[in-house]
């Protein structure tokens, strides 16, 4: 039984969109709740350490993976249900966001258009609460189902229980490692407005000479920004941005902006000011460097990139450099944004 639903050592290169070299002592597709359920009830299952991947889009793979990989495949979507003012859709775990999201445009029911183009799957995409051109995944967020691994019970999470953050969330923090999200269910607005106030997104639109774009539009013009600016995984290794864009208390941002009065920043509700990590790294002489297969991108600092044969390692020393270079010229500590395994 278990000997066909576990593989042994499995090369992960292809299962991370950096292209890192690792190997999986063990590993499992899950495709389905039934054969997670199998896989739970194994004896293998109680001794073996597990990582969960999706895309493989926001991990940097350190080295090989002495216990299981649960490669989160589980297929489907629907619309599972309408009130007044928005429909529910649900997906499965496995598919593909991008994907998905052009899916229920072509439904019409719009407002993931902002986030069309982002890399990954629809099971990881509230694990760091993916955002983009003025949009957080939260802000279209029903719910979702995990299954525990511990217990295999099958959990409801609603947006509280979730905890989202900036680029954060419960499955980040506390609940890391603990669960496999099987499905994430949105709410998509039937009274729906356009979200446009990113100003490379407006200036996209503008150039286009739309004055009142339909989501589809706003999709397309994203996905014209992202693809000048970031770097394609099928065609170079990377995990999108590498840093979170740092957050600075009013005092540490008066004290910033008197030095450098040209910087972009973006006032937060709170009176905190966050910082635009790819200028500050750009400012520090990064951009467009390589350093063997590892690499800043040229369109955009706040990518890393390995245009073949880097190690884990070798992604990490170039990050923890950048950090060093930020904190010593402008005092700020810059937080990697993937998830380091
Ligand atoms: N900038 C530079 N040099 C650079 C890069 C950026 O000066 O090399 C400046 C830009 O000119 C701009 C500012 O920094 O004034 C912000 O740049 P950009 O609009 O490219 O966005 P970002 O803050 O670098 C964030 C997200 C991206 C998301 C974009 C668009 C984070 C960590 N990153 O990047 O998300 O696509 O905004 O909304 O919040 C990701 O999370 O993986 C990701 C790609």
């Amino acid at each position: 039984m278990s000997s066909v639903l576990f593989q042994r050592d499995i090369r992960l290169h292809r299962l991370n969109t950096f292209g890192l070299p690792a190997r999986a002592a063990w590993f499992a597709a899950v495709d389905s709740l039934e054969r997670l359920a199998a896989l739970i009830a194994t004896p293998e299952w109680r001794y073996l350490q597990r990582l969960v991947l999706g895309g493989g889009s926001n991990v940097i793979l350190t080295g090989d993976f002495d216990g299981l990989v649960l490669h989160a495949r589980i297929p489907g979507r629907a619309l599972v249900g309408e009130d007044q003012e928005a429909w529910l859709v649900r997906a499965g775990a496995g598919e593909p966001w991008h994907e998905f999201v052009c899916w229920t445009l072509e439904q019409g029911w719009p407002g993931l258009e902002n986030l069309a183009l982002i890399p990954g799957t629809v099971g990881a995409s509230p694990i760091q609460n993916i955002g983009a051109y003025g949009l957080e995944l939260a802000q279209r967020f029903q719910g979702l189902e995990a299954v525990d691994l511990a217990t295999g019970e099958l959990r409801a999470f609603d947006r509280d229980a979730c905890g989202f953050g900036y680029r954060d969330s419960v499955f980040k923090r506390e609940a890391a490692n603990r669960f496999l999200i099987a499905s994430v269910t949105f709410r998509l607005p039937k009274r729906w407005t356009p979200v446009t106030g990113y100003a490379e997104l407006a200036r996209e639109l503008e150039a286009a000479k739309i004055e009142k774009p339909t989501a589809r539009q706003i999709a397309d013009a994203v996905v014209a920004v992202r693809s000048r600016k970031l770097p394609d995984p099928a065609q170079i290794g990377n995990a999108g941005s590498f840093f979170k864009n740092p957050v600075v208390d009013a005092a540490a941002f008066a004290e910033f902006i008197a030095r450098y009065p040209g910087a972009p920043h973006y006032p937060q509700p709170d009176g905190a000011v966050k910082l635009a990590a790819g200028w500050l790294i750009e400012r520090c002489g990064w951009k467009g460097k390589w350093f063997g297969a590892v690499g800043v991108y040229d369109k955009q600092a706040l990518v890393l990139v390995n245009r073949g044969g880097a190690r884990g390692q070798d992604v990490l020393r170039l990050a923890r450099s950048i950090q060093e270079s930020v904190l010593d010229e402008f005092g700020v500590v810059l937080e990697p944004e993937p998830v380091v395994v």
